[in-house]
């Protein structure tokens, strides 16, 4: 396993702490604490954060973190899209910015035991925290029709039938436990082009850590409680890493940063919503290539902020953001 807080490069930290423009004082949430880089470099502007992690074992790598940040530092096991609760909990139910570095970190990726990826073998797990079904779980007991739709939509995955026919195939002679049995049954069904620049699982292995760790409900839930957490003023900072995560910031921040001609002359009162955000990016911002070459996972990272105006948070649907739905999954396995 790797050293938090040796292997896990902050991304595009400047260009996040530029746009939070954290303030001695302040109190900013960090809903992605992973290895802490974001909430140290918060702290050192002379703000208090509270930070979030659903990982057990990054909250247990942040004890030396919050010894030294003192009473600045608030370290909160928990989902982000808790975060307007997890801060009103802590005292703050205004806060002056929010920052979120969503996705794996260093640390779970790197680690075989947690599952996350076919370059070693391991179980096949891959939650962030301890609760709910495990990847196994999922290709185990998920029908294959659903399981198809999963690894379609969330790994735009063309072959997504062949795939899930395949793991249906495989698990009638017994439940496929490890990520190298997983990996392999994925590589058969696809097919592999020596002129394809990634693994032929690699579009499968998103789709069901997407799936499992419910991340894009996660996400969307958490700006809109964002929305309500932030004082006027206030600054949301995304970092997202793969177009279905940013494109579902790229909505909520167009949808309410834009003023809508909704009225009419004979309804008056359904006057458009005054906007709720004002961009602070105009599009997305990406690393330079000096980050790229020194941090490759950096490579598709997308940067968007904006800043809370005064009006009233407004309603939130995530279908109007495509979060897109699935059936509820329990524990029952088919094989
Ligand atoms: C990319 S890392 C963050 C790295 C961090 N910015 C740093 O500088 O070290 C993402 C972290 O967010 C956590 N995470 C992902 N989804 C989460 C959620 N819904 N709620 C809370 N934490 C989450 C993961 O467990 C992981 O530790």
């Amino acid at each position: 396993m790797s050293e938090p807080g040796e292997r896990h490069l902050p991304v595009m930290l400047a260009e996040v702490i530029e746009a939070l423009a954290p303030v001695p004082g302040g109190v900013y949430v960090d809903g992605t604490f992973g290895a802490g880089g974001y909430a140290r470099a918060i702290l050192a502007a002379g703000a208090s954060v509270i930070a979030i992690d659903r990982d057990p074992a990054a909250i247990a790598a942040g004890a030396a973190l919050v010894a030294e940040g003192g009473d600045r530092l608030t370290l909160v096991e928990g989902r982000f899209s808790d975060l307007a609760d997890i801060a009103a909990a802590h005292g703050h139910e205004r806060v002056d910015g929010v920052v979120l570095d969503v996705g794996v970190s260093s640390m779970q990726l790197d680690d075989p035991a947690r599952g996350f990826s076919f370059r070693f073998d391991g179980p096949l797990d891959m939650r962030m925290g301890n609760e709910g079904p495990s990847a196994a779980d999922v290709v185990n007991g998920l029908e294959p029709r659903d399981l198809a739709r999963v690894i379609a939509v969330l790994g735009e995955e063309k072959r997504a039938r062949a795939v899930a026919m395949a793991i249906a195939r495989a698990r009638e002679a017994g439940p496929i436990e490890g990520t190298a049995a997983l990996a392999a049954i994925v590589a058969r069904a696809v097919g592999h082009r020596p002129t394809d620049k990634i693994h032929p699982a690699t579009r499968t292995f998103q789709a069901l850590r997407i799936f499992v760790n419910r991340e894009l409900d996660e996400l969307a839930t958490a700006l809109a409680a964002s929305e309500r957490a932030l004082a006027t003023g206030g600054r949301l900072v995304v970092v997202a890493f793969h177009s279905l995560e940013d494109r579902i910031v790229k909505r909520f921040l167009t949808e309410r940063s834009e003023i809508r001609p909704h009225g009419s002359r004979h309804r008056p009162e359904a006057a458009a919503p005054v906007p709720s955000f004002e961009l602070l990016t105009r599009g997305a911002l990406v690393p330079g290539e000096a980050e790229v070459e020194t941090n490759p996972r950096a490579r598709s990272a997308r940067l968007r902020a904006a800043r809370r105006t005064a009006a009233p948070a407004l309603p939130f649907d995530p279908i109007a953001l495509s979060v897109p739905e699935f059936p509820a999954f329990d524990l029952g396995r088919v094989s």
